[in-house]
């Protein structure tokens, strides 16, 4: 098994990262980490730190670069993952990616496409299980600020030749399929 797998999954809110990504990183034999896993727990956690984060989570803004920065490198330092990695949700901007770049850069970035409709149906679904950045509202904002970011994001990958683009309007089991498909294409499976 390769040990220095780092993969990056980008995509649209409710394009299935959190879903995909802890098979993905269990099959590889590398830590699975979720920015927006780390930051709820952050929020939850500190004191201090509650409202400022919880408010911006809720609402569903990016949270300022350098914060996930430091908050991913950590998680990552800890995982003590000689080297390698599944990331769900980091770098959600072109400067997230050139500081990832800086400590751990990644081989594959895997882009989950769905259409807006898809999304929003799945997490109009989940929306019941009481995540509070899945009101219909929000989520539009959500969607609207991944359609900014994710441009320039995708072809900084496709520049680099590292891009790899599933598509996630399948079953779970049928995008798993795609991607680990789509990695060993590319020669980055194991
Ligand atoms: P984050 O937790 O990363 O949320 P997100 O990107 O909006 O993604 P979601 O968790 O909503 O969706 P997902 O793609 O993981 O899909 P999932 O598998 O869960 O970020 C939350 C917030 O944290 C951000 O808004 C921001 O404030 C902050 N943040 C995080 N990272 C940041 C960063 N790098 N920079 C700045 N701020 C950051 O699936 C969704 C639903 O669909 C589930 O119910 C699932 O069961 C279902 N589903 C999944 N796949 C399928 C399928 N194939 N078929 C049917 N249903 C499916």
């Amino acid at each position: 098994m390769l040990r220095r797998v780092r993969i990056v999954l980008l995509g649209a809110p409710g394009s299935g990262k959190g879903t995909q990504g802890p098979a993905l990183a269990r099959r590889l034999g590398v830590p699975y980490i979720s920015s927006g896993d780390l930051l709820r727990a952050r929020a939850a956690a500190d004191p201090d730190l509650r409202r400022g984060l919880a408010t911006v989570l809720d609402r569903g803004d990016l949270v300022e670069d350098h914060v996930v920065v430091t908050v991913v490198r950590d998680a990552l330092t800890a995982a003590g993952a000689d080297g390698g990695y599944v990331l769900d949700g980091f770098p959600r901007t072109v400067a997230q990616a050139q500081a990832l770049d800086e400590f751990a850069p990644p081989v594959a970035a895997v882009y989950l496409d769905v259409p807006d409709t898809v999304a929003r149906r799945r997490l109009a679904r989940r929306r019941l299980a009481g995540r509070a950045d899945d009101a219909v509202d929000t989520v539009d904002h959500r969607l609207r600020s991944f359609h900014r970011e994710i441009g320039p994001l995708l072809d900084l990958y496709r520049r680099r030749g590292i891009l790899l683009s599933v598509d996630a309007d399948q079953p779970p089991d049928a995008v798993t399929a795609a991607i680990v498909d789509a990695l060993a294409g590319a020669g980055r499976d194991p």
